[in-house]
């Protein structure tokens, strides 16, 4: 074909039989999850289901990771506990699951009303010290993960949202989310509603303290 054929103009349309999945930035349509506390999951369900259910968490967890490999087995499960299995043992009423289906799981949020500051349970996270003012005021915290297949679709919108109805109900003034600074998922983190207010750090280790408040400032 010619040269000038390459530099026409784009048709505005894509042509006939060009499936719409394809479109340049279709927004792909929102999953249609429910969302469950994993208290719920694991007194409603059977022992299979549950454990089912489990591995699905634990495969989400660590596929979104950054940390991919682990000196033993032995720091892979405390790297677990930390940021996972703590939440799930100790705070199931702030844990909430995206179920599609009866067990397929598309994300989690492992809450807590806890602060990570003053709360030992949290102490090997190793929060910024400097956060500890505003943790204090808004200790209510998560951490949050969808999978890759499902994101962009706003389950995790409906995971914060769930996150956000509980703290609300329990009376608090907000709560708080800390990130790498250079992160994507602070832009999702401010489609929440949360806003920065601390940074501590610098370069490619520099974290992020943003927090949604609720009401009056
Ligand atoms: C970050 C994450 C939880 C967001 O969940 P999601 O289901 O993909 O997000 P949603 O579809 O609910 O998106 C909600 C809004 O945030 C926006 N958004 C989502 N991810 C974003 C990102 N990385 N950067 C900027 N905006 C983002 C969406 O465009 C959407 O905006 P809209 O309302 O204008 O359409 C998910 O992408 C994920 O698990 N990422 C990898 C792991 C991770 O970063 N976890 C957080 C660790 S602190």
């Amino acid at each position: 074909m010619s040269q000038a054929n390459d530099h026409a103009p784009r048709p505005d349309r894509p042509p006939l039989g060009h499936p719409p999945e394809q479109v340049p930035h279709a927004r792909p349509p929102t999953a249609d999850v429910a969302i469950v506390r994993w208290s719920d999951c694991t007194s409603d369900c059977t022992d299979d289901d549950k454990a089912a259910l489990a591995a699905q968490i634990d495969a989400i967890f660590f596929e979104a990771s950054r940390t991919k490999t682990f000196a033993s087995a032995r720091e892979r499960q405390r790297f677990r506990h930390r940021w996972l299995g703590l939440y799930e043992e100790q705070f199931a009423e702030t844990f909430f699951v995206a179920i599609d289906g009866r067990t397929r799981l598309t994300g989690y949020l492992a809450g807590a009303f806890s602060d990570p500051l003053s709360d030992p349970r949290f102490a090997e996270q190793a929060i910024a010290p400097s956060f500890g003012a505003i943790t204090a005021r808004y200790p209510a915290h998560f951490h949050i993960n969808v999978t890759a297949e499902a994101r962009g679709r706003g389950v995790g919108s409906k995971l914060v949202a769930a996150f956000a109805h509980a703290c609300r109900c329990a009376g608090l003034a907000g709560f708080h989310v800390v990130t790498a600074a250079q992160s994507r998922n602070v832009g999702f983190y401010r489609r929440c509603g949360l806003e920065e207010l601390a940074r501590a750090g610098k370069g490619a280790g520099a974290t992020v303290l943003l927090v949604r408040r609720f009401g009056a400032r």
